[in-house]
């Protein structure tokens, strides 16, 4: 399937009026297996800008923002075509170097690109990517390092105008935060750089190792990913190559949080456990039952739910935000105050007016959460407030007494395969309307 202007107007008029009715009180059971991740998917379809010839992505997920990117690939002039999980991109085509605002807007984490067409094309245009419903989104990072690099960024009317007169030259660049999508730009923007890239306080999660493994699987001389001093020797160029996409370990972690808040027994198959690494230990100290092994998590909630003091939000290997609203869904049912510290975004805790319409009795102060489990969550009309948002109240309404309409479901349709298709293969009752 090739991408294009009709295809994104069918699929955007539909989307805005999508709606979940979710019939609560099932107990889930079941065998999920878990797709490709978005937070990997999304930089290895931009790194692919910089390899020549083909390169195949299996266990890409049928993600929206994934077509978004597909679209980005096309309006470059790569060929990208999509065959269920897995897409072609081949770059023999490229020619443009700007990202057309709509595009751009479709999804704030495009900038990832500029990297990538800055280090294969030397210049790249794009609109300054718009905050999102998480808050500002600031690339100052990004910017600061690109600059550090050799590149040239003008920002004017919202446009970053980046040209890079003498090429793009190595650096040691430290970052004030380990920004997972600052450290993913300059990886991309090094790799076809002149002489070596160093980054410190870079970011350590298993997507930039995915990142990582790709771009060496293209040719590329990357060493250090997952510890936070990442080197990157440049190299001429480098060749397409065939790469599966790792698993998405917060889609893992929010089917596992089905069985919880619903008291049922789930296996996700198709993950890597040691990705879950801090999120599993949040299951057990809430009493379920969770065992890793192979390329499965089993977790079983049979005993009621006990709150959990201590979550704070921090960069891997720390608990991941993106799990944050995942969890506060099943501490609303949980006997006891829970206390979640948001310490990645500043706007993350939506999700608690929503859930609070649905008789959960939480509060946001500043960056802490203060969720008292109650007995009942009853079903309402309630509307995803951004992508983990929205997870969280799905599975709510999993949980909730009658039946819940969760609203903006293409929000959630950013980073869940038909979420209620997945669910309802577990025992949920979830129907897709309008
Ligand atoms: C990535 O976003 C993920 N998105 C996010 O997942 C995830 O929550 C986040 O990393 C943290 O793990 C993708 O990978 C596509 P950051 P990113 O740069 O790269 C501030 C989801 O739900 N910052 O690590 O944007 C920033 O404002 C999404 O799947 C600057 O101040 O995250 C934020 O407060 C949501 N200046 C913090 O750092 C910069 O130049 C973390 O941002 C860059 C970032």
């Amino acid at each position: 399937m090739l991408y294009g202007q009709n295809e994104r107007i069918a699929r955007k008029e539909d989307d805005d009026m999508q709606k979940l009715a979710i019939e609560g009180g099932k107990i889930l059971n079941g065998e999920l297996a878990v797709h490709g991740a978005k937070n990997s998917a999304l930089p290895l379809l931009a790194a692919c800008v910089l390899a020549r010839g083909e390169t195949v992505l299996h266990n890409c997920p049928r993600l929206s923002d994934v077509f978004a990117a597909c679209r980005i690939l096309s309006q470059l002039g790569c060929k990208c075509q999509r065959n269920g999980s897995t897409v072609a991109v081949n770059t023999d085509g490229l020619v443009n170097f700007d990202v057309p605002d709509e595009l751009m807007r479709e999804m704030r984490s495009s900038i990832v690109f500029l990297g990538a067409i800055l280090g294969r094309l030397g210049k790249c245009r794009l609109s300054f990517p718009g905050g999102c419903e998480l808050g500002p989104r600031p690339i100052d990072m990004h910017i600061a390092a690109l600059k550090r690099m050799g590149a040239v960024i003008h920002e004017e009317y919202g446009i970053l105008d980046c040209t890079v007169p003498k090429g793009l030259s190595g650096a040691k660049i430290t970052l004030p935060f380990p920004s997972v999508g600052a450290t993913e730009n300059i990886m991309l923007a090094a790799v076809l750089a002149k002489g070596e890239t160093v980054i410190h306080n870079a970011a350590r999660e298993p997507e930039i190792s995915d990142l990582a493994d790709f771009l060496n699987a293209c040719g590329a001389k990357i060493k250090g990913c997952g510890t936070d001093r990442i080197t990157i020797q440049g190299v001429a160029e480098l060749h397409g190559c065939e790469f599966a996409v790792m698993p998405d370990r917060i889609v893992a972690a929010t089917y596992l949080a089905a069985a919880a808040i619903t008291g049922g027994e789930i296996r996700v198959t198709h993950v890597r456990p040691q990705d879950l690494d801090s999120v599993l230990p949040v299951f057990e100290q809430m009493g379920c039952s969770v065992y890793a092994y192979g390329a499965s998590v089993y977790l079983s909630a049979k005993k009621p739910l006990k709150a959990v003091k201590n979550i704070r939000t921090m960069p891997y290997p720390g608990f991941p935000t993106d799990a944050q609203a995942i969890v506060m869904a099943v501490l609303c049912k949980a006997r006891g105050t829970s206390v979640i510290v948001e310490t990645i975004f500043e706007n993350r805790f939506r999700q608690i007016d929503e859930l609070c319409r649905m008789g959960a009795d939480a509060k946001a102060e500043g960056k802490v959460a203060i969720i008292d489990g109650v007995k009942t969550l009853y079903g309402a009309t309630v509307r995803a407030t951004d992508l983990r948002g929205g997870a969280c109240l799905v599975l709510a309404g999993l949980a909730a007494q009658g039946q819940t309409i969760v609203e903006s479901v293409k929000l959630i349709d950013r980073g869940y395969e038909s979420i209620e298709d997945s669910l309802n293969a577990a025992g949920a009752k979830i129907l897709r309307i309008g």
